[in-house]
């Protein structure tokens, strides 16, 4: 069985402040940092650091080659990541506050220039049984899940950032859901983790969901049963890419063959880490670290 995570890539231009800027307001930042993130080369990473091969799709420009390098240092295979010559790759606005929480804005760049063709092109050398991950920061999404489901392929799907174009989308297709709170709610219009659960047993009896609630924790479930995961506690420094962290942990540590117990306390536990450190991708721990805490 094999992964591949078609995703974006982005340049992440993160600014320091006390507060989030509100409406009509303008402020200093006390630092600014250019680091490598994207919510589909966060996962690939985080795949790959905690030991699983991993394949990466996407496009970048040559502005975000160090993204790239970055990739194939750990060992993701970038076979499939085009690089551009006349176009920018994507890149996030990123403010992060005293608390590390952060809110962030997205310049899609290169990872809205997926054709039909590249779609087909990636998964042409894909099998039924091989896993696909998708998040919902490039353009194609809906014809990735299609494309995939007719493979055989087991469709994993991250509705992250969500948006209402994921409402249009053939979610029946799809095997596993990794999702947080408010996305999950987008989705079943419930107000609360139990019933996003059993709205989503109710939608989608064949899938599995995993709910991720921030400070409480996660949830497992594949409609008959829950699994709780409590989170770490953690002085946080900049929350952004934990969720990613978690998602390519759990999957990992699944892929692996690992409980599910097991593969949610090893991904709480290495996106307690991420949160510790400034960045995205750079923020990711190694499985040796998260082993060792
Ligand atoms: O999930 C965090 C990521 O979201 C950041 O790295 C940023 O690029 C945005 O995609």
């Amino acid at each position: 069985m094999r992964i591949v995570n078609y995703g974006s890539l982005n340049i992440d231009y993160t600014f320091q402040v006390e507060e989030i800027v509100r409406p009509g307001q303008t402020i200093a930042a006390s630092k600014v940092s250019r680091f490598p993130g994207g919510k589909g080369m966060n996962q690939s990473l985080a795949l790959a650091r905690a030991g699983m091969t991993i394949y990466h799709a996407g496009i970048i420009g040559t502005d975000g080659l160090f993204l790239k390098e970055m990739l194939e240092k750990d060992g993701v295979d970038c076979r499939y990541l085009q690089v551009r010559e006349d176009i920018g790759t994507g890149s996030a606005f990123i403010q992060v506050d005293r608390h590390g929480q952060n809110c962030i804005v997205l310049n899609g760049g290169a990872n809205r220039m997926n054709t039909e063709e590249d779609c087909k092109r990636v998964l042409n050398d894909f099998a039924p049984g091989d896993w696909i991950l998708l998040q919902n920061e490039i353009n194609g999404v809906d014809r990735l899940i299609e494309t995939a489901w007719e493979k055989n392929m087991k469709v994993i799907f991250n509705p992250s950032p969500m948006t209402n174009e994921v409402l249009q989308y053939n979610l029946s297709k799809v095997s596993l859901f990794l999702m947080n709170e408010d996305e999950g709610m987008r989705i079943t219009g419930q107000a609360d983790a139990e019933a996003i659960l059993k709205t989503m047993a109710e939608k989608y009896p064949e899938a599995e969901v995993i709910l991720t609630l921030g400070e409480k924790g996660s949830l497992w479930s594949d409609g008959s049963r829950i699994i709780s995961q409590p989170a770490f506690s953690v002085q946080a420094v900049d929350t952004t890419g934990a969720g990613d962290t978690f998602t390519g942990y759990v999957l990992a540590y699944l892929a692996h063959g690992f409980s599910v117990e097991r593969s949610l306390a090893v991904a709480a536990k290495a996106s307690a880490i991420t949160v510790t450190r400034q960045g995205a991708a750079s923020a990711i721990p190694y499985r040796v670290e998260v082993e060792a805490e």
